[in-house]
């Protein structure tokens, strides 16, 4: 049985509820391009709402970071990886977390005790020292030489406001030489598997701390580093994870792992996140900004690092990669399977794209170096801009050359032709957490109206599928099976309209399940939701069960016009529309 399997086992045994892997582009939550820890999706439940499944989970996440594209080729680092989580949602804490992460490695897992350490919270001035921790691996016969206390590390936090609290990390000794008698953290030998994080404070955009409402356990552990240590590989490319297809990639290419590394586990690694990108049911293709941008970076990295391998650019390597690797997964994830052929399209198309002006630009690449010691900003976003490379394709070239390249100069030139909005070129692309903001909240409150007046120009049957929000638009997906004509589109916009004119009041209230049900509150899956639920009323034209923010009066919302109708998947619609 693989970890993933023995993990999800082990804590239903305990009673924990699997619940589904989030999708990797967050639903409703604009401040982040990828989820990028298991608790991430989690986060209005650490914040106290009700989980319908309950207050024991656990989960295998998809994740993405793309902060450091650059140590991408190392043995350890990835840009997708799968985070294994289990969450208390105030029902146990440190004793029992501790316990159930022990009994899991050393009696599941059979890891004997000697190669395992933690390191557990010393203290600072807000927040004393984590005698319980502490005290509780003691008892469960860990030496006291292979605990260590450490304040900066052991505080977690996504970004730098959410839910937050002190963490006890688990160790494991990666190496065959003598394990020493004291754990040193510092030590390479040493490596992180599993976090348990304490959540019971709440950190605001001020930095102040405050205690949440509920005591809650949060813990990850990383898929790939971990089948990595089971199977006493120190490469994790050399893991049954990446193996086979390490293997295609020498096959296709007709040259060994050994000595072309790098660029064999840029094409593993950026392909699986491809297919991972592509295949999720947020729709997101190649462009130039937020998540597809991340997205055409990664394609055009796997086209120039198979050039080096000189794989022909223009053969369909890339399918035959990323067929396995969809092989691989489908059996967890069942979008992969399903949306196989975007994924095939994504890459063909791009790559058409890039192999247009790929040639031409290394052919400018190599003037420009001829004569320059270093890449200014305006020469490597004329790089990016005329034969689209991105820019850590260009530090890379340049690395080669042992040449400079003005990143920052770029990113500004990139920001000033891009406009991006403030969240994306900063919060976002670094993945942490900020709060919802005002223009958020109005277009979850008009998504509530949207859905409400398809029913009534569409039909009763029109249900949501799925809604993501930006600052700067809504994007809503509903069952329907016909092209919304230009009428009805104009009917639902005025009818939304005349609700935010009539100012109606935006009301939350606390029912049991079957009452709002009888009601007929509308919500997407029932049978998840717990016996008292929140449900948002919107004058008498909405009824939504809902965790909300939401406005107090749908006056402020302004005016609502639809900017787009089409097709998501199939019998599903999808409209975009922004409020003015
Ligand atoms: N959220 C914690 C982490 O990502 C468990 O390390």
């Amino acid at each position: 049985m693989n970890l993933k399997d023995l993990y999800i086992n082990y804590f239903v045994s305990i009673g924990h509820k699997q619940i589904p892997s989030a999708p990797v582009v967050p639903e409703n939550d604009p401040s982040v391009l990828f989820n990028t820890a298991g608790m991430q999706p989690l986060v209005p439940y650490l914040m106290g709402e009700t989980h319908p499944y309950g207050a024991r989970l656990c989960d295998y996440q998809k994740c993405i970071r793309t902060n450091d594209l650059d140590e991408i080729g190392d043995t350890t680092h990835h840009t997708f990886f799968e985070m294994l989580g289990n969450w208390s949602l105030g029902d146990y804490f440190k004793d029992e977390s501790i316990l159930y992460s022990f009994n899991f490695l050393t009696k599941v897992l059979n890891i004997p005790l000697e190669k395992l350490a933690v390191t557990v919270f010393a203290g600072n001035n807000d927040i004393p020292f984590d005698s319980e921790s502490y005290n509780k691996w003691l008892s469960l016969g860990l030496k006291k030489e292979r605990i260590a206390k450490t304040s900066d590390d052991n505080f977690w936090i996504a970004g730098d406001v959410g839910p937050c609290g002190s963490d006890t990390e688990i160790f494991y000794f990666r190496s065959n030489e003598e394990i020493p008698e004291v754990f040193d953290p510092d030590d390479d030998r040493w490596v992180e598997i599993w976090n348990n994080v304490f959540m019971e404070f709440y950190k605001d955009k001020d930095g102040k701390i405050s205690n949440l409402s509920k005591k809650n356990v949060d813990t990850g552990m990383g898929v790939e580093r971990v089948t990595a240590i089971l199977e006493g590989v120190n490469d994790n490319y050399l893991s049954s994870i990446w193996i086979d297809v390490i293997k295609l990639i020498e096959e296709i290419s007709g040259k060994k792992y050994n000595g072309n590394e790098k660029s064999m586990r840029i094409i593993a690694d950026h392909l699986r996140t491809a297919v991972f990108i592509s295949s999720d049911e947020a729709g997101i293709k190649p462009s130039n900004t937020d998540q597809g941008y991340i997205l055409r970076r990664l394609i055009r990295r796997v086209i120039r690092h198979a050039k080096k391998l000189e794989i022909d650019p223009n053969s369909d390597f890339d399918i035959k990669i990323a067929s396995l690797i969809i092989d691989k997964y489908k059996d967890y994830y069942k979008e992969i399977a399903k949306n196989k052929e975007v994924v095939f399209e994504v890459l063909k198309n791009e790559k058409t794209k890039f192999n247009k002006t790929l040639e031409k630009g290394l052919k400018e690449f190599s003037k420009i170096t001829k004569n320059n010691k270093n890449i200014n900003g305006d020469v490597a976003f004329h790089l990016y801009d005329t034969y689209g490379f991105p820019i850590e394709l260009t530090t890379e070239l340049a690395g080669e050359l042992e040449i400079e390249v003005d990143i920052e100069g770029f990113n500004r030139k990139f920001r000033e032709h891009q406009e991006l909005s403030r969240s994306a070129s900063s919060g976002k692309f670094k993945g942490g957490l900020a709060s919802t903001g005002d223009m958020e909240i109005k277009y979850h409150t008009a998504t509530h109206l949207l859905n409400a007046a398809l029913k009534v120009v569409v039909g009763p049957d029109v249900h949501q599928m799925g809604s993501n929000i930006t600052s700067e638009r809504m994007r809503f997906d509903f069952s329907c099976d016909h092209k919304l004509s230009d009428e009805e589109k104009k009917k639902v916009e005025e009818l939304v309209n005349k609700w935010i004119e009539a100012d109606l009041i935006v009301e939350k209230c606390e029912m049991n399940k079957e009452e709002a049900i009888n009601s007929g509150a509308e919500c997407m899956f029932i049978e998840k939701y717990p016996d008292i639920v929140t449900v948002y009323k919107i004058g008498d034209v909405s009824k939504e069960l809902c965790g909300g923010p939401h406005v107090k009066n749908t006056k402020v919302l302004g005016k609502f016009k639809i900017k787009k109708e089409e097709s998501s998947s199939s019998g599903v619609r999808r409209i975009k529309a922004v409020l003015l």
